[in-house]
């Protein structure tokens, strides 16, 4: 050890905090190099970047080989690329293994962008572009907070694995498919995953539930052709109008899903955690207020945590049909197609959901037109226990990061190998967000703030410390 580190050592207290201040001396450049990482348009939903998913997988392994990382490794998928990476220089240490997705959603609608959505700027002490926080800027903390433990302290304290996919935003088909065959490259004690958000800006928030997700499209098909709607209006069932009425035959009056056996798996909510969400004191108006609308409304006889975390939800995404340029034109469209997802709990089974929703569907439609009902992509919701050495570690860290007693929360987003890493890995999951809910993610104008990039960054080196010694 150098009489520099030894200095250092004595003026800061602790080994980490060796590490902490190289990360703090070194912002302004990893700003710089999340910036570069931001400008890639890794749009995974877009057969036209392709070649940009490929060029951004390459970034990342340079950065992790940069980094200090060994053996890794581009490994093709029948879709986007997933990168690898390990250190397994701690032998009889635990092992880690951190997850993240360097595909981002795509950027519509494009003019409601204060600034290009791939040419990041800085803010009011945020970073805006698109995958500043879901999840370049969320992930990226955690290969620099191993690139400060080697260069300052020559060494991680425990083992780690990186894998970073193309397709999260788009299913994960091909990881969930590679973690079948894979098991022994991603065995790990742990999975640490920055892809989340925090209850609410500067409260440290371990995630242990997320939502799982089935999204399906419908496509209703009338005349031939489009016909003139003076000519032919009244004959001939309209697909937007019958298209409309089997949306609105969905829910029933109370707000819930009106498919049969859609609630029948649905895990119930343990009185512990009924009362840890009423100690968070969600105030509804609000709620309301942040996202500019009058009042809320759901599934009657649940509150809006509740309705968020722990129910399952069904929602039209997108609706394509008919005539819909500047101006009026007189029209019966031939077909028109609703994009409809659903945010499913623990123990919904998508598979047999998706052939309940069928035949819910076509038992509603008219026989004056045509329906096709077909399955895009799902996946499994789960719930992580909060008993494990991970998961305290995961909490003292963020804890110690951001100087408040951690929050443990369920989530209504979706990260659909979760589940795949805790049943076939058999390791916890630490969901350690650093988002926030208002980070615009998805949306025009997503950014990250720059307080959680740092403080994040703190949070990794704590939880790789905190962890090495369990
Ligand atoms: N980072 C999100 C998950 C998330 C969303 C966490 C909101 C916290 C708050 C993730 O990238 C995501 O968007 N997942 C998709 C998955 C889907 C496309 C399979 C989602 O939830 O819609
Ligand atoms: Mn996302």
């Amino acid at each position: 050890m150098s009489i520099g580190l030894f200095r250092a050592l004595e003026n800061n207290g602790g080994i980490v905090e060796v590490v902490v201040n190289y990360l703090k001396d070194n912002f302004e450049n990893y700003l710089e190099e999340l910036k570069s990482y931001l400008r890639i348009p890794s749009i995974s939903a877009l057969a036209s970047h392709k070649d940009q998913m490929l060029k951004c997988a390459d970034f990342a392994a340079e950065k992790l080989k940069d980094a200090g990382m060994t053996r890794i490794e581009i490994f093709p998928t029948a879709g986007h690329p997933i990168v690898f990476a390990e250190w397994m220089g701690k032998p009889g240490k635990p092992t880690v293994l951190i997850y993240g997705h360097y595909d981002v959603q795509p950027i519509d609608p494009l003019n409601l962008w204060k600034d290009p959505p791939f040419e990041p700027v800085i803010r009011d002490g945020k970073i805006f572009a698109r995958g500043a926080n879901d999840n370049k800027g969320q992930h990226f903390v955690h290969i620099k907070s191993v690139e400060a433990f080697f260069k300052t302290l020559g060494e991680l304290p425990l083992n780690v694995k990186f894998i970073l996919e193309g397709e999260e935003e788009i299913g994960s088909e091909n990881l969930v498919k590679f973690l079948k065959t894979q098991q022994d490259l991603l065995k790990c004690d742990a999975v640490l995953i920055s892809d989340t958000s925090m209850y609410a800006k500067g409260i440290p928030t371990i995630t242990y539930g997320l939502r799982g997700l089935l999204y399906m499209e419908v496509e209703v098909v009338g005349p031939d052709r489009d016909l003139h709607s003076g000519s032919f209006g009244g004959a001939v069932a309209n697909p937007i109008n019958e298209l409309a009425k089997i949306i609105s035959k969905l829910h029933d009056k109370n707000g819930k899903v009106a498919v049969p056996n859609f609630y029948k798996n649905v895990l119930k909510l343990s009185k512990k955690e009924k009362d840890n969400f009423t100690r968070f004191k969600l105030s509804d108006k609000e709620y309301a207020k942040e996202i500019g609308v009058k009042e809320l409304q759901g599934e009657k006889g649940f509150s809006t945590l509740e309705r968020l975390w722990t129910r399952p939800t069904l929602d039209c995404n997108g609706i394509i049909g008919g005539f819909i340029e500047e101006g009026a034109k007189t029209v019966l469209p031939s077909k028109a197609t609703a994009k409809i997802s659903m945010r499913l709990i623990p123990d919904q089974d998508p598979v047999k959901l998706a052939k309940e929703v069928k035949k819910y569907i076509h038992s509603i439609a008219p026989k004056s037109v045509k329906v096709d009902v077909r399955t895009l992509h799902y996946g499994n919701g789960v719930v992580i226990p909060l008993e494990s050495k991970a998961i305290n570690a995961g909490a003292k860290a963020v804890s110690k990061a951001f100087g408040k007693k951690t929050f443990f929360t369920r989530e209504g987003g979706s990260i659909p190998v979760v589940v795949d890493f805790v049943k076939q890995l058999k390791a916890p999951a630490v969901l350690m967000g650093l988002g926030l809910d208002s980070d615009n993610i998805h949306s025009p104008n997503e950014h990250f703030l720059l307080e959680n990039f740092e403080k994040g960054l703190y949070a990794s080196v704590y939880f790789l410390d905190e962890f090495s010694n369990s």
